[in-house]
Formats: C-alpha cells, sequence, structure tokens
C-alpha cells in the first residue's frame, strides 16, 4: 500500500476503481493549463479528481476514519456492502450510531478507528482470521501499553456499576459479548448488502443493464447478478473464540448444502469463547461441479480487448478457466451454483447506553439466542422447575433495582431538603 491512503487529510485521494486502488492520475485541467487543480479524470462514468499533490503533501497526518474507510467503508465493490457496522456513515457517525466514533457535537468521543486498532509501528491490532484481535481480556489498568483493541480493555469485565441489575448484567460478561447486548442491531444508518446471487448475472432485467431499488441502491446488475439490501438488521449469534475458519478454493465443499465459506469457531465449554452477534451474508456463487471446489472466476478484464473476462464477454466458463489458471488450480470446466454463506463479526455501531438488548429479547420464547442451546436461559427454556428459579434470579435482580432506585430517590429528596 502506497503511504498516502492513510496518511494524507484532504479527502482529495479517493480510491480510483478502474485503478485498483491508485489516485486518479493527474490530468491538467484545460481551462487552467499549468495549475495543479484537479479534474474530472476523463472516461470514467462518474467524476473522479485527481488530487492536488502540494495540498496532499501538507496535509499528512495519523490515520483518520475517513483514511481507512477509503477501503474499509467500500469493500465488496461499494458502500456498506460488506460490511454491516461499517459504511460511509461511519465518517463523521452521530453518537446514536456509534458511541466511540460519534462527533462530539452529537455527544460521541470521536474516536478514530485506531484508538481501538492500536498501531505499533505499522502492525495494525484487530487481525481475526487465524488468530483472534486479542488473546486476552485484560484491562489497560492491569497494561496501560497493551492494545486497546476489545471492550474490557478500556471497560473491564464488570463496567456495569455494581449493585440490584448491573450485578446481574456484570454475570453475563463471561458468555454474553459485550457486542451482543449493545450493538442490537446493524446497518443502522443506511442498508447493507445481504444477499447477491451470481447465478442471474450475465442477464439483462426488464431490458436494463441495472436496475436501481427503492433505496437508491442497485438491485440488479448485469454484471453482479441480483441483490438483496437491508437496513436495522437483528444479527446472528454464535460462539466466537475470536477465529474463523475459512474454505480456500482448495478445499473440497458439500454443494448439497449451503457452503460455510468462513465459520466462527468456539464453544460453550471453552472460556475464551462468548455468544457474539454476526452480519451473515448469503450468496449463489459459482463453484465447479466436477472437483466440487469453489472456483474463482476472472472479472475485470486485463485490457480492453480482454474478452475473457466475465464482465467483457459474459462467458462463466471462459471466465472461470482463465481464473483458475491464474491461481494455478485445475478447473473441470463444467461449473455450477451453490449458495454459500460468510460471516462479518459486528463489533462496530455501538449504541448508546439506553438502548442496551432488554433482558426479554434474550430470555423469551422469541428468544434472538434461539440457536444457542448449549446453555440454560430462564425464560427461554422450558424446564418448569429450574425456569421457575431462574425467573426467580431475575425477578430478585429487579425488585432489587427498584428497591436501590427508591431509596436514591428518597435520599435525593432528602438532601434537596437539607
Ligand atoms: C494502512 C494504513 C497505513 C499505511 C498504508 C501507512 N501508515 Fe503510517 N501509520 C499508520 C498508523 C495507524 C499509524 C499510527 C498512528 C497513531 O498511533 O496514531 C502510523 C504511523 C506512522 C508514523 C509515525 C511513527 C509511528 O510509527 O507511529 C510515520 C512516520 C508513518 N506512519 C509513516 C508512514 C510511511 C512513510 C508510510 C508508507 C511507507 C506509511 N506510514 C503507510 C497507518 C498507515
Ligand atoms: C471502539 C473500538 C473500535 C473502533 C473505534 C474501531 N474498531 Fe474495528 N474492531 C474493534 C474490535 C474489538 C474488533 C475485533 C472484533 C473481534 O473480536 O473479532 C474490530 C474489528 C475490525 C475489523 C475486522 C473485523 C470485521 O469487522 O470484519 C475491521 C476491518 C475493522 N475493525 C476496521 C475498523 C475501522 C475501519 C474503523 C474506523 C472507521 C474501526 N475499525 C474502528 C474495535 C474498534
Ligand atoms: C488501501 C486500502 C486499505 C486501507 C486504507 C486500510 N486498510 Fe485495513 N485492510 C485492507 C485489506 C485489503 C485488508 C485484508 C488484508 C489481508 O487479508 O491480509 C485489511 C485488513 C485490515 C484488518 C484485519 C481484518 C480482519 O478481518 O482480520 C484490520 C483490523 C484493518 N485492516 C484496519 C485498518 C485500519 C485501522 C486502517 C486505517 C489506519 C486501515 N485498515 C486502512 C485494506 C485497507
Ligand atoms: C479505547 C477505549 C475504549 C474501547 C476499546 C471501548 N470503549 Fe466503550 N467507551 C469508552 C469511553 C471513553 C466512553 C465514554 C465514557 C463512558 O461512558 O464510560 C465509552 C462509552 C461506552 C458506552 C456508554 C455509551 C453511552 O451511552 O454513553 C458503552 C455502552 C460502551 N462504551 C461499550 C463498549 C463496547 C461494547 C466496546 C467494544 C466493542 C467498547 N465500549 C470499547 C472507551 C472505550
Ligand atoms: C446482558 C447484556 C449486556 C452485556 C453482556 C453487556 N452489557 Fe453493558 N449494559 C447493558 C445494559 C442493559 C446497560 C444499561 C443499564 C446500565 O447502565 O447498567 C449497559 C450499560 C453499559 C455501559 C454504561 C454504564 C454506565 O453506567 O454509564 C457501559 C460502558 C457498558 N454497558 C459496557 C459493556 C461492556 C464493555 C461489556 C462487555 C464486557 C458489556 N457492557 C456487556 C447490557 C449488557
Ligand atoms: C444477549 C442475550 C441476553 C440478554 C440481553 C440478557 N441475557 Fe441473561 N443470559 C443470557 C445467556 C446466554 C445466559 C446463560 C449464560 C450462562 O449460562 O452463563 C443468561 C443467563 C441469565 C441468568 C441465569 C444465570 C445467571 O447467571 O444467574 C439470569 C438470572 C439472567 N440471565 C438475567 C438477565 C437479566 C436480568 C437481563 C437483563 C438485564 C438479561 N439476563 C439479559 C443471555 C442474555
Amino acid at each position: 500500500m502506497d503511504c498516502l491512503v492513510c496518511h494524507e487529510q484532504t479527502g482529495t485521494y479517493r480510491k480510483f476503481p478502474s485503478g485498483a486502488g491508485y489516485p486518479a492520475p493527474y490530468v491538467e485541467d484545460p481551462a487552467n493549463p499549468g495549475t495543479q487543480k484537479g479534474v474530472p479524470f476523463p472516461g470514467e462514468s462518474k467524476s473522479y479528481f485527481a488530487p492536488d499533490w502540494s495540498r496532499v503533501a501538507q496535509s499528512v497526518a495519523r490515520p483518520s476514519r475517513m483514511n481507512c474507510g477509503t477501503c474499509h467503508f467500500y469493500g465488496g465493490g461499494g458502500d456498506a456492502v460488506k460490511h454491516g457496522d461499517l459504511d460511509s456513515t461511519m465518517g463523521r457517525p452521530p453518537k446514536t450510531l456509534d458511541v466511540h466514533m460519534g462527533t462530539r457535537e452529537s455527544g460521541g468521543q470521536d474516536f478514530t478507528c485506531v484508538r481501538c486498532h492500536t498501531t505499533h509501528s505499522h502492525h495494525i491490532a484487530g487481525r481475526i482470521y487465524e488468530t483472534p484481535a486479542a488473546a486476552e481480556r485484560k484491562s489497560l489498568l492491569q497494561d496501560d501499553l497493551g492494545d486497546k483493541i476489545l471492550c474490557e480493555s478500556c471497560h473491564g469485565t464488570e463496567p456495569h456499576q455494581s449493585g440490584g441489575m448491573s450485578d446481574k448484567i456484570n454475570d453475563h460478561t463471561d458468555t454474553v459479548s459485550c457486542q451482543a447486548c449493545h450493538i442490537p442491531e446493524f446497518a443502522r444508518a443506511q442498508s447493507t448488502k445481504m444477499w447477491w446471487d451470481w447465478s442471474k448475472a450475465g442477464q439483462l432485467m426488464d431490458g436494463k443493464e441495472v436496475v436501481m431499488g427503492p433505496d437508491g441502491k442497485s438491485v440488479f446488475d448485469r454484471k453482479k447478478g441480483e441483490f438483496r439490501w437491508e437496513k436495522n438488521v437483528v444479527p446472528e449469534y454464535y460462539w466466537f473464540d475470536g477465529t474463523l475458519d475459512h474454505v480456500t478454493v482448495a478445499d473440497p465443499i458439500d454443494p448439497t448444502a449451503e457452503v460455510w465459506l468462513n465459520r466462527p469457531q468456539g464453544s460453550a465449554d471453552d472460556p475464551n469463547s462468548r455468544i457474539m452477534p454476526f452480519k451473515v451474508h448469503r450468496a449463489m456463487a459459482p463453484y465447479d461441479k466436477v472437483n466440487k471446489v469453489m472456483v474463482i472466476p476472472h472479472l475485470f478484464p486485463f485490457n480492453k480487448d480482454d474478452d475473457t473476462a466475465y464482465w467483457k464477454g459474459y462467458d462463466w466458463n471462459r471466465a472461470i478457466e482463465v481464473g483458475m489458471e491464474k491461481a494455478g488450480q485445475p478447473y473441470s470446466g463444467e461449473y455450477g451454483f451453490v449458495e454459500t454463506t460468510y460471516v462479518f463479526p459486528t463489533t462496530h455501531m455501538v449504541a448508546p447506553k439506553n438502548e442496551a438488548l432488554p433482558c426479554e429479547a434474550c430470555h423469551s420464547r422469541q428468544s434472538r439466542l434461539a440457536g444457542i442451546t448449549e446453555v440454560y436461559m430462564p425464560g427461554r427454556d422450558t424446564f418448569a422447575m429450574v425456569d421457575a428459579a431462574g425467573w426467580v434470579g431475575v425477578t430478585g435482580a429487579m425488585v432489587a433495582v427498584i428497591i436501590h432506585g427508591l431509596m436514591r430517590f428518597v435520599s435525593g429528596l432528602r438532601r434537596k431538603e437539607e
């Protein structure tokens, strides 16, 4: 990566799509020959301005949210496509969208990304493939030079003031992730892509190459197929030890079932695992019917005459053949489409505290945690005796809170009287 993408602050150094991340080339403004002003790059459907290099050079600073966002808000081919919790609204979010990155005016903390993604000599904390974002859930009070990547780094494991209901909430933090209660829904400012059907690509829809949906995002694109976008999405919950298992192009798949391209690892009896919220993106994607592996199609043309590229020739077979050859993988010559899932941990867009999930969201028959069967949960599970005992716990906690509240109210009144 080049340095300026993370270190310049004019905002003119944007990703230039057909340049695969390089800035748009400098083109002289015909109206002002010899000036450094950027002009729209000719031949592009949208206007991409070449950066004004003198301004860029003078603006070098520590990375802002927009610097990281140039890539991470637009992953997957556009705004909010990949992540349900990282999109362009996170450049200047209100506190209601994200209590940490929210602007000061809206009452937020105005955190940059690297406030949590602690960076030492360009190693950005938070990588989550085979290694968890952080191995230990320790508070900075124990190690103030450590990474601040986890919620516990700053808040500790008992962030709820003690007494009454707070004690009950603190009891959860060894099984339920902070995110599970504090990010009740993701994609709260704009919709995110939840479904992508590649098998519909190549054709036209109602004679059109691109069809826009009600919220101004495409629901069909000849190049990519059919999409579904959703806003205010309730996450799916899985045990998570911080690592994800991935299917590579060499791993055999079972095309008769949904193929989990990545899967959260973790279990109820692992003390490092928590119940974590995920965005689960589903799709129909091409695979090799004979070798039973996922395939890598060649999408972008290498040059303007390259019609082996799917986005030029619209021929899956040739695109897969060239893509797999480039990747050094065998291809049988027969492809089909298989349903896939891809999970993204939901960890940004922490909502204000008064919007944390209410107890009933989990402790009821309609529990969000219906899929988490390994633990007993009062209110959700039907084991009558234990249920009653559980509810004694819940009711007890609620009564304690009410009494605590009343006592505070009364002592407040007394103080006023004095
Ligand atoms: C992926 C984004 C990214 C890229 C690309 C990048 N940096 Fe950084 N850089 C960072 C972050 C994050 C920090 C730490 C900022 C902080 O702690 O507030 C940093 C810090 C620095 C610092 C301050 C000293 C230090 O190490 O903390 C210098 C100097 C620097 N970068 C120079 C460069 C140069 C030169 C390049 C290109 C070779 C470059 N950076 C590329 C993200 C990036
Ligand atoms: C309040 C702290 C916090 C801030 C601020 C923050 N992050 Fe994160 N981020 C995390 C944590 C915690 C994880 C790891 C979650 C896990 O355990 O897997 C993470 C994970 C990620 C991941 C990988 C997982 C994923 O979501 O796919 C990316 C990419 C990422 N952050 C980018 C960003 C960017 C870009 C910004 C700034 C716009 C940002 N983060 C700001 C806490 C933060
Ligand atoms: C030029 C595009 C670009 C910029 C700018 C950028 N990133 Fe990334 N980032 C990537 C790509 C691509 C990956 C995946 C890399 C890989 O798999 O090795 C990644 C990976 C990550 C991950 C690990 C994700 C995971 O799922 O494990 C984190 C965390 C992250 N970036 C944070 C940041 C932060 C913080 C900044 C700003 C300082 C930043 N990135 C700037 C492109 C970018
Ligand atoms: C780098 C330190 C840091 C990290 C990491 C961090 N927080 Fe915070 N958080 C703060 C600060 C500072 C505040 C504002 C002061 C306060 O309310 O305690 C805050 C406030 C909050 C609030 C109260 C918001 C309100 O309504 O006023 C919640 C809830 C919260 N954080 C949850 C989380 C969760 C969940 C995570 C992990 C995804 C997390 N925090 C990670 C520093 C951090
Ligand atoms: C079982 C759900 C649940 C879990 C798990 C949970 N919280 Fe909370 N949290 C709440 C509720 C409900 C509130 C609001 C009531 C309160 O303030 O006690 C809250 C309030 C907060 C506040 C504001 C406290 C204040 O007094 O201003 C912070 C900060 C916070 N949580 C951080 C965290 C962190 C960090 C974790 C993980 C270690 C976490 N929470 C886990 C439900 C939860
Ligand atoms: C995100 C879902 C979720 C929310 C919200 C939630 N809980 Fe729980 N709760 C659980 C899970 C999961 C368990 C089982 C954990 C275990 O076995 O350690 C549990 C266990 C319990 C238990 C029995 C075990 C114990 O530790 O005493 C009680 C009582 C309880 N919760 C009360 C509450 C109350 C009160 C609230 C609201 C303040 C609440 N819960 C909110 C998920 C949730």
